[in-house]
């Protein structure tokens, strides 16, 4: 069974003093960045833009995920190409022309994710998702962390698997929402490979071992 990823959300981090929990990631046995960008319009809630990617980047020594929760995600594509950024995940819902901002992505040099809120069916993706790298499936709906885990992940995840296996792809199916060491295990059964997880990790009294603890639940 091919590494399973544990992405922290900075989103739960401190933001008064961001460094300190950056040096805590690179340090630790987590292996993405996972960046959480709300405008304020798409979610409602406003979360950080640029300088604040730009300085996470200085700091980093992992990949950077970053999910935009953000309407004309098409517009910053080149701008976070330009950061450092790795993986750009956009919304389905919120992309008109999805399969122009998947290949606008590429060719920018980074991985393209697309999100899926959890009203949105994951059939939606048969003509697409042989050109997707990572499908980010929302297990609470965007714009908050510290949410409730929505337990029809666990159907969506496996539905998902099944397409990507129908259709020979290497899509990763990444988890966002409410992961806890609780539902990881069941959540990579089910087929995901990547769990991203903010107020689990930052809201624990020890961040770098409750990291061990929920790579330990899945590995
Ligand atoms: C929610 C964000 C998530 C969030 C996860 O809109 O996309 O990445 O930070 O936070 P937790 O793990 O606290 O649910
Ligand atoms: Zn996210």
């Amino acid at each position: 069974m091919s590494k399973k990823i544990i992405a922290p959300s900075l989103l739960a981090a401190n933001f008064a003093n961001l460094q300190h929990d950056i040096e805590m990631v690179n340090q630790s046995e987590a292996d993405w960045f996972h960046l959480d960008i709300m405008d304020g319009v798409y979610v409602p809630n406003i979360s950080f833009g640029m300088p604040v990617v730009k300085a996470i980047a200085k700091y980093a020594k992992k990949i950077l995920d970053a999910h935009l929760m953000i309407v004309e995600p098409d517009r910053y594509i080149q701008t976070f190409a330009d950061l450092g950024v790795n993986n750009l995940t956009v919304h389905y819902e919120a992309c008109t022309h999805l399969h122009r901002t998947i290949q606008a992505i590429k060719d920018a040099g980074m991985k393209a994710g697309v999100a899926l809120n959890p009203h949105t069916n994951i059939d939606l993706l048969e003509d697409t998702i042989s050109d997707i790298d990572i499908v980010c499936i929302m297990s609470v709906n965007p714009g908050f962390g510290g949410q409730s885990f929505i337990e029809n992940t666990y159907d969506k995840v496996k539905d998902l698997k099944s397409l990507i296996k129908a259709k020979k792809t290497k899509t990763l199916i990444e988890i966002d929402g409410g992961v806890t060491s609780k539902n990881a295990k069941k959540l990579v059964d089910a087929g995901a490979d990547i769990l991203v997880a903010g107020s689990f990790i930052f809201k624990s009294e020890n961040p770098p071992q409750t990291i061990i603890e929920l790579k330990n639940t899945i590995s």
